[in-house]
């Protein structure tokens, strides 16, 4: 359901050279598999899944997502689809800070298939355990219950792919060993295929299939300038 060929990133060095960052030759993933990938901090990991999400445009390269190849769409179409096919679980949460957690989660999937159902917001926000918790705003919660806001918005319009960029890194291991379970279990439930990146051994336990993500991804060496 997910097939990356080719892939290739650079960014502008501060010295003005370019260096590589992503060069990931064949990626794939079948529906419902669920995959890890281990990398140190700094490996290209978040920008590996923000060319896969469209979030960043590649330099070249292909992202396949259900047949359809995501770079040769317009930014408006992309957009859709991401809505409707991907759910991200990003490092950082981004939540919106002035909006509730009902909103926050409804907000996302106002842009998807099924749009902004709040029955259905309710119950994903019950499942991760923030049932009480509909009203408040992020900055009112801890750094576990947001990261479960993060994971129920992700979450929410049942996505056939979630990315999820080091979910545990913010939080304690019983929070995130719970997180962990968590996104597992509805993925499973969805037959969703889910790509995790991190460094944290402790979360890639929980994969039986963990790929080194600096085997996959191979960045020319050198600055060319
Ligand atoms: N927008 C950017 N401009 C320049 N360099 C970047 C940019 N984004 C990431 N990088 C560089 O790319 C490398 C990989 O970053 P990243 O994908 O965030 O790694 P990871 O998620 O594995 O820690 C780092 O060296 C980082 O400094
Ligand atoms: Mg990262």
């Amino acid at each position: 359901m997910l097939e990356v060929t080719d892939l290739k990133k650079s960014f502008v060095s501060p010295e003005g050279g370019r260096v590589e960052v992503v060069s990931v030759a064949a990626f794939a993933l079948a529906v419902g598999e669920q995959r890890a990938l281990r990398g140190e901090s700094g490996s290209g990991k978040t920008t590996f899944l923000h060319l896969i999400a469209g979030i960043l445009a590649a330099d070249s390269g292909g992202v396949r997502i259900d047949g359809v190849e995501m770079t040769a769409l317009g930014e408006s179409q992309r957009d859709r689809l991401r809505a409707d096919k991907l759910g991200y679980i990003f490092q950082t949460f981004n939540l919106l800070q002035g909006h509730t957690v009902l909103e926050n989660v409804l907000l996302g999937m106002g842009f998807g298939p099924r749009g902004a159902d709040a029955a259905h917001a309710r119950e994903i926000l019950a499942r991760v355990g923030l049932g009480h918790r509909l009203q408040h705003f992020p900055r009112q919660l801890s750094t576990g219950q947001q990261q479960r806001v993060a994971v129920a918005r992700a979450l929410a319009n049942r996505p056939r792919l979630v990315l999820a960029d080091e979910p545990t890194g913010n939080l304690d291991p019983r929070h995130g060993h719970e997180s962990l379970m968590l996104i597992r279990e509805v993925c499973r439930e969805h037959r969703a295929a889910l790509l995790l990146v991190s460094h944290d051994e402790r979360a890639l336990q929980h994969f039986d299939q963990v790929q080194d993500f600096a085997v996959l991804n191979r960045p020319a060496a050198e600055v060319r300038s």
